[in-house]
């Protein structure tokens, strides 16, 4: 396949290139490396951490108790409870929710159709979110399917044209493309929950050591550098730790958490839909665009219900402004503290997703994405900024003035959807010999070694 790079972020694309290569990493299992594991999901007993506080004082600290003190946001009170039920409610797949408003729910599609560029993009900076919540990161590294670039390459545009599919045809009519899709994605879902759970009762070592890369020899080989620690250093400067939220979200311990619960799955409809909701300019979605927001809000709880979301867990549900709330919450409370705990699985699951990512979407770096996210998000993120280097920082501020200044121009967006069209197609139809050669390609990070910590310390 030719890829074209006549893409949307064509400028941004040549600076990415020119961009240093973060330090590549091979990771040897250590004994000292088990033990740092033992507090980081992978079960064992977790070291006393000493108490720390924050310029703006945090509610707990250090191994505080704090049982009978969470402090969950109004609007998460009931979503938050879905960790202890699984994801799917099993709901018909033919029998749209009764509270279906069919013509909004087309016009959210049609929104979905012609912003699709926007979209993309909030949603894989979302991912970089999603990922620091191990529920959402361990089923991935479980499932073999995203933690190589050919593999995630390959995973994530299946992804993008399955969820495509679901703005283009009607999911609940038997036989469509879009019904199809939902059947084989719960299919998905409740294939890996259900093996998740197995060996969590069966062999709860194993699955330790397989829903993270710091315990495995086999790969022994992760893509990380220095930008753990930087994060780390930049989120402790600006948030508390992070014991309320794994309190509230029971997601620390792979044995005993349910698999792809109600919460899990309500946290992907925040990822499909709560940025591009709350910040559009960013994505460079200009005007007044609140009744199409609000119908694409309505599109995301209709899939939800569709994917087994029961209402009282729907993120979507209650419109645009429940939505936007929900997603201020979801920052503020679970999200700013979780960027404390960031590791090497963390980064390894972008770094590839973002790798695989730029063999269609030129321009994508993820270095300069999380210094979007953070500016997006208001973190500072000084630290992060100058182990990204110059080169990053330069991608960053031509993205955010291609979003919030020239995608103002219809045309500009108009083109830039057309670009990720036409390269999505070339993405698809590409030939054996070319998907080979991404897969013979090796990278930096495959043979260096790197004696470096799993977690900020
Ligand atoms: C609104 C919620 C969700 C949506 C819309 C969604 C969407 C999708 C899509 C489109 C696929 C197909 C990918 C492919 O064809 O390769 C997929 C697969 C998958 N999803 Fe989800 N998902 C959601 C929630 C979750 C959650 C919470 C998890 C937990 C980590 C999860 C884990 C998986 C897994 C394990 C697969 C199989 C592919 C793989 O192993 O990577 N999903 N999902």
């Amino acid at each position: 396949m030719r890829c074209r790079l006549a893409a949307p972020l064509a400028l941004a694309a040549l600076l990415a290139a020119l961009a240093p290569r973060p330090a590549a990493a091979t990771f040897h299992i250590k004994s000292a490396l088990l033990r740092e594991l033992g507090g980081a999901g992978a079960g064992g007993t977790r070291a006393a951490r000493p108490a720390r506080s924050s310029p703006t004082g945090c509610p707990f600290s250090g191994n505080a108790a704090i049982d009978n003190k969470l402090d969950v946001p109004e609007s998460l009170r009931d979503i938050v409870k879905g960790v202890d039920f699984p994801g799917d409610s099993g709901v018909a797949p033919d029998v749209p929710p009764p509270w279906l408003d069919r013509a909004k729910f087309e016009r959210g599609q049609a929104f979905a159709r012609k912003n699709f560029f926007s979209l993309a993009y909030a949603e894989v900076l979302s991912l970089i979110i999603n990922f620091l919540f191990p529920g959402e990161l361990q089923p991935l590294i479980f499932t073999q399917r995203s933690s190589t670039v050919y593999s995630s390459y390959k995973r994530y545009l299946d992804t993008v044209n399955r969820v495509k599919s679901w703005y283009e045809s009607d999911p609940w009519k038997v036989g469509s493309v879009a019904y199809q899709n939902m059947a084989t994605v719960r299919g998905y879902h409740l294939d890996a929950s259900r093996r998740l759970t197995q060996l969590a009762q069966t062999d709860p070592q194993t699955l330790k050591l397989n829903t993270t890369f710091g315990l495995n020899g086999d790969p022994a080989h992760i893509w990380s550098g220095p930008m753990v620690e930087r994060m780390c250093e930049d989120a402790r400067a600006a948030a508390c730790p992070s014991d309320y939220v794994d309190a509230v979200l029971k997601d620390r311990d792979v044995t005993t958490r349910v698999h792809l619960n109600q919460f899990d799955m309500a946290l992907t409809q925040f990822a499909f839909s709560g940025l591009i909701a709350t910040y559009p300019e960013r994505f460079g979605l200009h005007g007044n665009l609140e009744r199409e927001l609000d119908a694409f809000c309505h599109v995301w709880a209709a899939l939800g219900y569709a994917l087994g979301i029961e209402d009282k867990y729907n993120f979507n549900l209650g419109g645009l402004a429940a939505t936007r709330q929900r997603t201020r919450d979801v920052l503020e409370h679970l999200v700013r503290p979780r960027l404390r705990t960031v590791n090497r699985d963390w980064e390894h699951m972008l770094r590839v997703l973002f790798e695989g990512l730029a063999l269609y979407v030129p321009g994508s770096s993820f270095d300069a994405s999380m210094l979007f996210l953070m500016e997006t998000l208001g973190l500072p993120a000084p630290r992060l900024g100058a182990q990204v280097g110059r080169n990053a920082r330069l991608v960053t501020s031509t993205m955010t003035f291609f979003m919030e200044g020239v995608m103002r121009v219809p045309s500009v967006r108009t083109w830039a959807n057309q670009e990720l069209a036409n390269n999505l197609r070339r993405a698809n139809g590409a030939s054996a010999r070319w998907d080979d050669g991404i897969r013979r390609r090796s990278y930096r990070y495959e043979y260096l070694p790197f004696p470096g910590r799993y977690q900020c310390s």
